[in-house]
């Protein structure tokens, strides 16, 4: 290059780039401070990813303290350890989980090396006993997720390398799911051996997430295969699942496949039953249909009405309403990122906070808090790397841009990285009270935590596409062709645009969603996130609010200036 050239980039640099470079920092204030944590959160994926594919890989899980595996595929959900197989070498289960994780911090390379060890030396036909909706969110989640990712237009893989392996290692695992439904009921076991199918006397238990939270992953199946056996096995428990609701809209936490009938009557929105409210809306947004919308609304009204009080969720009777457990449990914690979906961000906001106090009251967040006598119960005071309190301010901060979120985001990360962080990956806590550590890298810690904390601070992946994560963080893209037609009665007559006179502005990368079939094949305003418009994200009449892209009903807006789906109470 001669001199001259080279004063002319200069120059070119100095017109041109460096103003572009102001002009990107004034219009976010926040950047350099995202971008920061967004390399620390970068820094922590791979440090839990290297370890495991150096002391555990192709097995399942870290063991990050003795820097070796555990085969835990066939342990999760199996608090007894009972039945565990003879000949079991691990399913790769980490690096299934990790797939998603790598294409959302556009890691191709390696992204594409995971896929072909996969597509090479996955197997299914191993004599294992496996808890379904554990295999179903992760391993079949996982797979379909990454083969969707292996296949849109980012070409994220060399050309003509991938053939699809991954779809058929998915339908594989799908057809030895099926098995499980078979059952008076059509509710699934909870238990399926891989080789052999449902085994002698198995248990008839199951939960209510266990059968009630399959149809992401399985619908999302059927869509891809043309198969529509796994949709339908999914759905069917599904609706015999809500038939089973009482005459208050809510449901138990454990039941019997056999005879449909209950065994633990109590239930509120934590273990055993949060995905089942949190798929029946993202049921609903992923494949249109009318019917989960309508399942979700009861039964979200129902836990707001029985479940809530002030910020807090309590457990209650299903026949009586009663209150029964008063006790913060970790998993709640996403709830307020579910609420963020339907457009209740008020709701959210002031729940997330009390949540995100009890995390910082202890450093993480506790198992199990005693809301009544505001102490730890006495043997769950675990913390193994739950994702749930960083989705949730992923969500929040999307739908209000509230820089306080990011402070929260990077208080977490400074705790895991303060309280978890060891030389051999990422360990889970026994006890908050001491952070005495236990020799365990759940596979989720890659899979959810990081990605949410990543996706937080840098949310590039969803400019283009909108997506839903399934409830163990993996992403589904939302297609117009996965949707099913709208019924002619929610789209207004007289509707052409969302409103004419201005243009929308984003307010997140997840409103661009496409409202589903003949809404006029227009953009519009998402049912995420709702204040798209005004500087200070409030609206005023409902007329500010549009339309509810995802069942094309009309918004309103509530008292507190948000708009949303509000449901009549
Ligand atoms: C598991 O690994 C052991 C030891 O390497 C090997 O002997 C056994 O055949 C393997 N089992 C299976 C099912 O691959
Ligand atoms: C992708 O991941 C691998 C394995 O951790 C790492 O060696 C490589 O540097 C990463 N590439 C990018 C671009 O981050
Ligand atoms: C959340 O709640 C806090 C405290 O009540 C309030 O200051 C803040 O404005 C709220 N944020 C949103 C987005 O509602
Ligand atoms: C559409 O109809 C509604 C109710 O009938 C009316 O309030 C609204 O002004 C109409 N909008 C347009 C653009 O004509």
């Amino acid at each position: 290059m001669s001199r001259r050239n080279r004063w002319i980039w200069v120059l070119i640099f100095m017109v041109i780039i460096i103003p572009a470079l102001c002009i990107e920092a004034k219009q976010d204030p926040y950047a350099a401070k995202k971008k920061r944590m967004s390399d620390k959160v970068r820094r922590m994926f791979y440090h839990a990813y290297d370890s495991y594919m150096m002391y555990a890989f192709p097995h399942d899980e870290l063991k990050p303290l003795t820097k070796t595996f555990t085969d835990s595929l066939s342990e999760l959900g199996n608090l007894r350890l009972e039945h565990l197989p003879q000949e079991y070498n691990g399913s790769a289960l980490t690096l299934i989980e990790s797939l998603s994780s790598l294409a959302i911090l556009g890691n191709h390379t390696e992204f594409e090396k995971a896929v072909l060890w996969l597509s090479e030396n996955l197997k299914f036909d191993v004599d294992a006993r496996i808890n379904l909706f554990e295999c179903n969110i992760r391993v079949l989640g996982g797979l379909v997720s990454a083969h969707i990712l292996a296949t849109d237009s980012t070409n994220r893989l060399a050309k003509g390398m991938y053939k699809n392996e991954l779809l058929l290692l998915a339908e594989e695992l799908g057809q030895r799911f099926l098995p499980a439904f078979d059952t008076p009921t059509g509710l699934p076991y909870a238990w399926i051996n891989l080789k052999h199918g449902v085994m002698d006397n198995e248990i008839t238990e199951t939960s209510t997430s266990g059968c009630g939270s399959l149809i992401l992953e399985m619908g999302a199946l059927s869509h891809l295969t043309g198969d529509p056996r796994f949709e339908s096995a999914a759905l069917r428990a599904l609706r015999k699942l809500w038939s089973m609701r009482s005459s208050l809209n809510l449901l138990g936490t454990t039941l019997d496949v056999e005879t449909g009938e209950w065994i633990e009557y109590s239930s509120g929105i934590g273990a055993g039953v949060d995905s089942f409210y949190e798929y029946l809306l993202k049921a609903h947004i992923l494949f249109g249909r009318e019917e989960y919308w309508r399942m979700f609304q009861s039964a979200y009204l129902a836990v707001q009405k029985y479940f809530r009080h002030g910020p807090w969720y309590h457990e209650a009777d299903m026949r009586t309403g009663r209150a029964t457990f008063w006790q913060l449990t970790s998993l709640q914690a996403f709830w307020p990122g579910l609420q963020v979906l339907v457009g209740d961000i008020a709701a959210a906001n002031s729940s997330h906070r009390e949540f995100f106090h009890v995390w910082q009251k202890f450093g993480v967040l506790p198992e199990r808090y005693l809301l009544d006598h505001q102490m730890l119960h006495p043997t769950e005071k675990y913390y193994p790397l739950r994702p749930e309190l960083a989705e949730s301010t992923f969500f929040l901060y999307q739908a209000t841009k509230d820089p306080w979120y990011l402070e929260v985001g990077e208080s977490i990360v400074d705790s895991l990285n303060l309280h978890t962080r060891v030389e051999g990956g990422f360990a889970s806590i026994r006890d908050v009270t001491t952070m005495e550590l236990e020799d365990h890298q759940h596979s989720f810690f890659l899979a959810e935590t990081c990605k949410y904390l990543y996706l937080l601070f840098d949310d590039s992946f969803l400019v283009n596409q909108n997506y839903i994560f399934t409830t163990e963080g993996h992403p589904l893209p939302i297609l117009s062709s996965w949707q099913e037609r709208l019924p002619v009665a929610y789209i207004p007559s007289n509707w052409t645009s969302v409103k004419s006179g201005y243009q929308p502005k984003r307010a997140s990368a997840m409103s661009l969603r496409m409202c589903p079939a003949n809404c006029g094949n227009e953009l519009l305003q998402s049912a995420c996130h709702i204040p798209d418009f005004q500087a200070d994200h409030r609206c005023v009449t409902d007329e500010d609010c549009g339309i509810d892209s995802t069942s094309c009903r009309r918004r309103s807006c509530s008292m507190a200036g948000f708009c949303g789906l509000w449901l009549s109470i």
